[in-house]
């Protein structure tokens, strides 16, 4: 049976660069795995009161992290750190206290930016907090992926043999962090 990675993307915006990015991700998938991209768009704000609530969203989402493989977190930088709705949904993984779905996974960290550092601050950022979410983080390769916007076609697709050469090789890489977790 194959395992399942989630896919989040830090970015809500339609066509967003990290949606083409997790499109080529989903259709390159090494053997023996399939992506999930798992939507944080609609989660409402995080606020504690609600932990004692069955806030139906939060549910479903702490349900669906829970029973992923592993976890691809793709994402912009906003500001030099993660956007908004990715911590927003990182802090409703990581509650009520005691039970934090993002505890033990597989991570890895893919960033982009049409800037020349690949959105660095974010990927370092996301970083820190998964360290303390114990979300056990691919070290290396990393991934800065930098003027994105010249690695696409008009369609969004990467067509860039050099930026999909890398992307294989990095999910080959995660894909042997997971088996070796496993
Ligand atoms: C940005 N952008 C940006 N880029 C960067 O390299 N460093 C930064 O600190 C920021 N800050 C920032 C703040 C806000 C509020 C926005 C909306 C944008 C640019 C942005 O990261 C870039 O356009 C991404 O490549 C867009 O990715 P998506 O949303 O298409 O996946």
């Amino acid at each position: 049976m194959s395992k399942t990675i989630g896919i989040i993307n830090g970015s809500l915006r339609k066509n967003s660069f990290s949606g083409s990015i997790a499109d080529y991700v989903k259709n390159n998938a090494p053997e023996g795995y399939a992506f999930k991209i798992i939507d944080i768009g609609k989660l409402p704000l995080y606020n504690q009161d609600y932990d004692g609530e069955d806030l139906n969203e939060y549910t479903v989402f702490r349900n669906e992290v829970k029973n992923l493989d592993a976890v691809l977190f793709i994402t912009p930088e906003h500001n030099r750190s993660i956007p908004a709705a990715l911590k927003n949904a990182l802090d409703i993984g990581s509650r009520p206290y005691g039970e934090n779905v993002w505890s033990g996974k597989p991570g890895a960290v893919i960033s982009q930016s049409p800037g020349g550092i690949g959105g660095f601050g974010a990927n370092h950022h996301l970083r820190q907090v998964l360290a303390f979410l114990n979300v056990l983080t691919l070290a290396q390769p990393e991934a800065y992926i930098g003027s994105f916007h010249t690695l696409i076609d008009e369609n969004g697709e990467i067509n860039n043999e050099g930026t999909k050469e890398f992307l294989n090789g990095f999910l080959a890489a995660f894909a042997a962090w997971i088996e070796k977790l496993s």
